[in-house]
């Protein structure tokens, strides 16, 4: 009998639970074993594990977080720590496995695999920096939870006629904080793809202000970097200037938790009765993402070698409806 084996590592993002409910239902459909990983990789080397039945995975698929845990760790990065990591599954009879992660853990997997470990990826950050699939696992809620702050942030900048600072997620990429700006209407978004000047947003602040605007909001990605750094200080150094007072608010955690939306809840279904099926039926090294409304297998390596880049139309697509920065 086939021993399958399921870990989730990295930063948590929502759908993922459903996700384990998927592969370890359709494994189990498959008339596998299914032992669960705790706390990722670190678990892997730690000897975490557990045996997973059916009932383990019930009323899971609505909960954030991961019920197996999740960890960073460095030691995995060592060839010390992974040929422990292949000890291990050895000694408890895994003959494949299924990484739920994001881009450091889908590497992790392709290590794996390079050892000659049956290793099958699935996509899971809510930065959406994963090659090879239109949205990761996570992504939608982080998204829908970011815009409901958002929203609820313009009512009170509105009533005090304020600006806005609010900060996104997503490590050095710049697609949460676009879509959020975008479905948010901000009257700007910042993002590390594209330069900004603290100047000009000076100026069409001012401008806006000027024009009797009753709040001004700018969606700034956590790992932007604007000519004058730090842009908050910048804008509330000068905030007499401004007209506007200015506030800054850094959505953080908020983000990776809460229940799934409905489309992560199907996205994570569908990816983890994939892996599954990719495994059964001889899939070795590869991540299966959503490639348009498919389910495609692509090759780690492949993944792993390219990035999800940001689609600047879109940010020029928002550009023409906000303020800042000026479309030409
Ligand atoms: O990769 C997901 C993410 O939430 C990034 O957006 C963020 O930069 C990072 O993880 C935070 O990492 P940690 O959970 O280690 O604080």
């Amino acid at each position: 009998m086939t021993r399958l084996g399921l870990l989730t590592s990295g930063g948590d993002a929502p759908g993922t639970n459903a996700c384990i409910r998927a592969v370890v239902r359709t494994a189990i459909y498959h008339d596998f074993d299914v032992v669960g990983v705790h706390r990722g990789f670190a678990g892997l080397m730690e000897e975490k594990f557990e045996r997973l039945y059916g009932r383990f995975v019930g009323g899971i698929a609505h909960r954030g977080g991961t019920i197996l845990k999740t960890a960073r760790t460095e030691k995995f990065k060592t060839e010390e720590g992974r040929r422990q990591a292949l000890e291990n599954l050895k000694n408890h009879e895994v003959d494949v496995l299924v990484v739920i992660g994001g881009d450091g853990s889908l590497t992790g997997a392709l290590r794996l695999h390079e050892m000659g470990f049956p290793v099958v990826g699935i996509p899971a950050t809510i930065d959406n920096d994963v090659a090879f699939t239109d949205m990761a696992l996570g992504v939608d809620t982080a998204m829908n939870t970011a815009v409901r702050a958002i929203d609820r942030i313009k009512d009170t900048a509105t009533s005090h006629r304020r600006a806005f600072l609010v900060e996104t997620m997503g490590r050095d990429s710049g697609y949460l904080a676009l879509m959020v700006g975008m479905a948010s209407a901000a009257e700007a978004v910042i993002i590390p793809e594209v330069p900004a000047s603290c100047e000009q947003i000076l100026g069409v602040i001012q401008e806006a202000y000027s024009k009797g605007k009753a709040h001004f909001i700018v969606v700034i990605a956590e790992g932007a970097q604007p000519d004058c750094l730090t842009i908050d200080e910048f804008l509330r150094e000068r905030e007499k200037e401004l007209g506007f007072g200015v506030r800054v608010s850094i959505l953080g955690y908020i983000q990776r938790g809460g229940s799934p939306t409905a489309f992560d809840r199907l996205l994570g279904t569908r990816l983890g009765v994939s892996a599954v099926e990719e495994l059964a039926h001889g899939g070795r090294g590869t991540m299966v993402g959503l490639v348009g409304s498919q389910v495609v297998a692509t090759d780690l390596r492949e993944v792993i070698s390219s990035r999800r880049e940001v689609d600047l139309s879109l940010y020029e697509l928002a550009q023409r409806l906000e303020i800042y920065p000026p479309a030409p």
